[in-house]
């Protein structure tokens, strides 16, 4: 094996079936704007922000401008007890978009960290207000919080979950939000489920004040595209603050305009204690996540704490200058191209395409939301999952990056997608689903 240069041995990749892509690998080694160009030099349109995070489009010029202006100005700078301007800078352009009262950001370097800092904040917070007994974390079955393990402990995703043992301890579901029983084909939010929400009363009856924090995704991406049901949220925020509890909604996805809007939050009209998010936050350029925190809760924290540290947590990477200055530019990128509005204009359109594909072969669900499809197939009886690979290989094939989980097709295209690229995706995903066995 060694000094095979050209092996494809070496790089364990993450999420994958390791042997098959090995054997048929599937490379990109482009991008520009809406396309990934193929080693053999053929362009296929991303149907998916490449992994819902290029919300602007690939190799932007000023975002590859200011990530090498920085990598030449100063590559790294620590960020415990020392700071560069550009993190500080970058926070408060995202406190900024964030709804009113979230206004500080932890820097981190994924959704998975987001999460795990998010969760810690939680018990930070409650432990400052002389409420240490509140330590169990409530997530949501079928939720997808990353991969640490505080992130699978709250996650609902069985096959994350299984390989690795108890996880944290202390930890609860909501029963999630998913009820094809009450319709399918439903064009975004459907008119009943909110009560799903009281399934927290539920927990808080049997768990009573030992509680810190609920997180659940707004809309739960990486699980199929499950939308809430309308007044869901409004309710979850109710019961949270009723009890004592946090309310932690993980934008990792939903974040820098997915929706049409800034954040789910603001979509919805609800909001959280602590936003995670990632992903769109440097349009993917260099690795960054952050967490979104409301003042009283960054406040308390601050005032119980000793003199010295106040949080015992951060990364050496927090707010590094590539990633922050990588933020900057695509914040600025989707502020002076309008991306988010343009989201929202174009949420309808591709809501009418994307039901179109209701009657093709084996499509038994379809749901949207903003910039967001889940297009469900019938599984294969005794091979979950198979259908949609086909699928996923014949799309790549053919021109056509999709994103698939279990026998569920998302769509997720950058918000500088025109109409006709728009069209062109959804057209392209029928001709595969014309053909898959
Ligand atoms: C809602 C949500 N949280 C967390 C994560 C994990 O992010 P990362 O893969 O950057 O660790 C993801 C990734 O898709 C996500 O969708």
């Amino acid at each position: 094996m060694h000094g095979r240069v050209n092996s494809l041995d070496a790089f364990w990749m993450p999420f994958s079936n390791n042997r098959a892509f090995k054997e048929h690998p599937r490379l990109f080694v482009g991008a520009k704007d809406m396309h990934y160009v193929t080693p053999d030099g053929r362009q296929v349109i991303d149907g998916t922000s490449g992994l819902w995070c290029v919300n602007a489009g690939h190799c932007r010029a000023p975002i590859v401008e200011a990530i090498q202006r920085q990598a030449a100005e100063m590559d790294f700078g620590p960020s415990f007890h020392l700071g560069h301007p550009k993190a500080f800078e970058l926070a408060r352009r995202v406190a900024d978009l964030f709804p009113e009262g979230i206004d500080h950001v932890f820097f981190c370097n994924s959704g998975s960290e987001a999460v795990d800092s998010a969760l810690k904040i939680a018990l930070a917070y409650q432990r400052a207000i002389g409420q240490g007994q509140r330590t169990r974390l409530i997530g949501r079955e079928r939720g997808y919080h990353g991969v640490g393990f505080g992130g699978v402990s709250v996650g609902g995703m069985v096959a994350n979950r299984r390989h690795w043992g108890p996880l944290l301890p202390g930890v609860d579901h909501l029963c999630h939000t998913h009820d094809p029983a009450s319709g399918t084909f439903v064009r975004g939010q459907r008119e009943s489920g909110a009560d799903l929400a009281d399934d927290l009363e539920r927990l808080v009856g049997l768990h009573g004040d030992t509680i810190a924090a609920v997180i659940v995704e707004p809309m739960a991406g990486s699980t199929g595209v499950l939308v809430p049901p309308k007044g869901y949220l409004e309710r979850l925020r109710a019961i949270t603050s009723k009890h004592g509890i946090l309310l932690i909604f993980d934008e990792v996805i939903t974040g820098f305009g997915r929706l049409g809007a800034p954040t789910a939050s603001a979509y919805f009209g609800v909001t959280p204690d602590l936003i995670t998010c990632a992903k769109g936050l440097t349009n993917a350029a260099v690795p960054m996540g952050g967490v979104g925190v409301k003042g009283e809760v960054h406040d308390a924290i601050l005032e119980a704490a000793p003199p010295g540290i106040d949080l015992f947590h951060g990364y050496t990477y927090s707010g590094h200058p590539l990633a922050s200055a990588a933020g900057l530019a695509t914040l600025d990128v989707y502020e002076s191209e309008g991306l988010f509005d343009r989201a929202r204009t174009h949420s309808r359109p591709f809501e009418d395409l994307v039901h179109g594909l209701k009657g093709l072969p084996h499509v038994i669900d379809i749901r949207n939301l903003g910039l967001v499809a889940g297009i469900e197939l019938e599984p294969r009886p005794g091979a979950p999952g198979a259908r949609a690979m086909e699928a996923f290989q014949k799309a790549y094939d053919t021109g056509l990056l999709l994103r698939v989980t279990g026998d569920i097709i998302a769509l997720s295209p950058p918000l500088i997608a025109e109409p006709s690229h728009l069209t062109e995706i959804v057209e392209r995903l029928a001709d595969v689903l014309r053909t898959v066995a």
